[in-house]
């Protein structure tokens, strides 16, 4: 298991460019099962949550491979419909593939997916929606097992606005006959970079990015070379990073559009900001003010996986914030870590009272999940003294070459093997 070590109190200065969104290509790779010509996904980010769905590909029988930075699958030798129980639950996206492997083999088998230790995660949404599209589906010893004659278009109500099971149902409904309509549609960009790329393999989805996503079933997909869009959420990383830390940093190949609920906030706390076509520059020159509360929210607001980072900024603002986590059950688990480091945060249910202190103080602290770690590595940079953050196996799941980047920006971080 490898660890950083920090050297903390460093302002951040220069630039980065941002990798592919990780909960776009993810979905976009579970998507190419759905047909036998050649596809390409381009500058995909090296984490390990991509190489473990591509491993999960090749399970299937689907040949899928790296070309420089590129991913290129070929699914026409698909043949196998079931997905391993470890890869399962190594990664929590393997539930995409269900839509896409019923679509294809009218049956699926997998075993309840993993993921972050972050909450129950759920996939009864999931499910109720592949059924309402015809598919039958039995749970027996931590396996669901789903087979179908054909899948039909149908109508579907979310209870809530699931990423997961909006993305699910359109994998099942693009090749299903007639039309599907998801209302209750989860809005993340990620979902407009889905149905952008199923259409340009010849899917009808319109809708995406509204709260309902409109399929139009097709009897065959082709191929596609897609370049998904930035991942909002490392570059809110950077960013919070930049507001903690102090500094000048400059964000490139990224769309402001997509993070307007952080940039509000960090405009709160004081920051500069200034946008151009694809390029955010933020400058943080004093002490943040704390902004008094933040609410996760389903898209458009404010993101839950930027909500750990924002949590440690809110640490070392002048004055006082609540944190509401109103997604996920358990997201919380690094708060006693930056406990270690002098933060004063008490945790009551889903909220977190912070109470904002000078400075944090370098300490040994363990990463639990993959935002959480994040959250860690960017409150030891802008502590003082050195810090240990353990257990980074969890951050390299959706930051690719992530202190390559911080040092680029003057940071002093090294990861050692242990
Ligand atoms: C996606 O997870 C993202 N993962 C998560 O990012 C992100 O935190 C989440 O969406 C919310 O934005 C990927 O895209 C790979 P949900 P997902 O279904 O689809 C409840 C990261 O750090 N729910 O939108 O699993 C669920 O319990 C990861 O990159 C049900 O009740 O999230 C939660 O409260 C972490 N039943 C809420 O919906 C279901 O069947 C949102 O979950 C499904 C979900």
């Amino acid at each position: 298991m490898d660890k950083y070590i920090i050297s903390g109190g460093r302002r951040l200065e220069g630039g980065v460019r941002i990798q592919t969104a990780k909960n776009s290509v993810l979905p976009i790779l579970a998507a190419s099962v759905l047909t036998d010509e050649p596809v390409t996904v381009l500058n995909v980010p090296d984490i390990t949550d991509v190489r473990n769905m591509v491993r999960i590909l090749g399970c299937l029988g689907c040949s899928a491979r790296y070309s420089g930075n590129d991913i290129i699958i070929d699914s026409s030798s698909a043949d196998n419909c079931e997905i391993p129980r470890a890869l399962a639950h190594e990664l929590r996206s393997s539930v995409f593939l269900l839509g896409s492997v019923i679509s294809r083999f009218c049956k699926a088998k997998i075993a309840y997916p993993g993921g972050c230790d972050i909450g129950l995660r759920p996939v009864d949404l999931h499910l109720t929606g592949l059924k309402r599209l015809g598919v039958e589906i039995t749970e027996s010893n931590g396996y669901i097992n789903c087979v179908c004659d054909k899948l039909a278009g149908n109508e579907i109500m979310l209870d809530c606005p699931s990423v997961g099971a909006t993305e699910n149902i359109m994998l099942a409904a693009v090749k299903a006959e007639g039309v599907t309509t998801i209302k209750n549609a989860a809005r993340e960009p990620e979902i407009e970079d889905l149905q952008n790329f199923l259409n340009s393999m010849g899917a009808k989805v319109r809708g995406a990015g509204t709260g309902t996503v409109v399929i139009e079933g097709v009897q065959k997909l082709g191929g596609s070379v897609y370049q998904p869009i930035a991942d909002r959420i490392e570059a809110g990383t950077f960013l919070i990073a930049a507001a903690m830390c102090g500094g000048d940093v400059e964000l490139s190949g990224v769309n402001a559009e997509n993070l307007s609920s952080l940039l509000h906030k960090l405009r709160e706390n004081g920051c500069k900001l200034r946008i151009k076509n694809d390029k955010i520059y933020i400058k943080s020159d004093k002490r943040p003010v704390s902004v008094k509360s933040v609410e996760t929210q389903p898209y458009p607001g404010f993101p839950t996986d930027l909500q750990a980072q924002m949590t440690a900024l809110c640490c070392v603002c002048a004055g006082n914030s609540i944190i509401a986590e109103n997604l996920f059950e358990t997201r919380f688990k690094y708060v006693p870590e930056l406990r270690k480091m002098g933060a004063d945060i008490t945790v009551i249910d889903r909220c977190a009272f912070v109470r904002g202190v000078e400075k944090l103080k370098g300490a040994a602290v363990v990463a639990h999940d993959l935002r959480g770690g994040a959250a860690l590595v960017i409150a030891a940079l802008a502590a003082e003294g050195d810090s240990e953050v353990l257990d980074i196996s969890h951050i390299d799941r959706g930051y690719s070459g992530f202190e390559y980047k911080l040092s680029s920006l003057g940071a002093k971080i090294k990861r050692v093997g242990i």
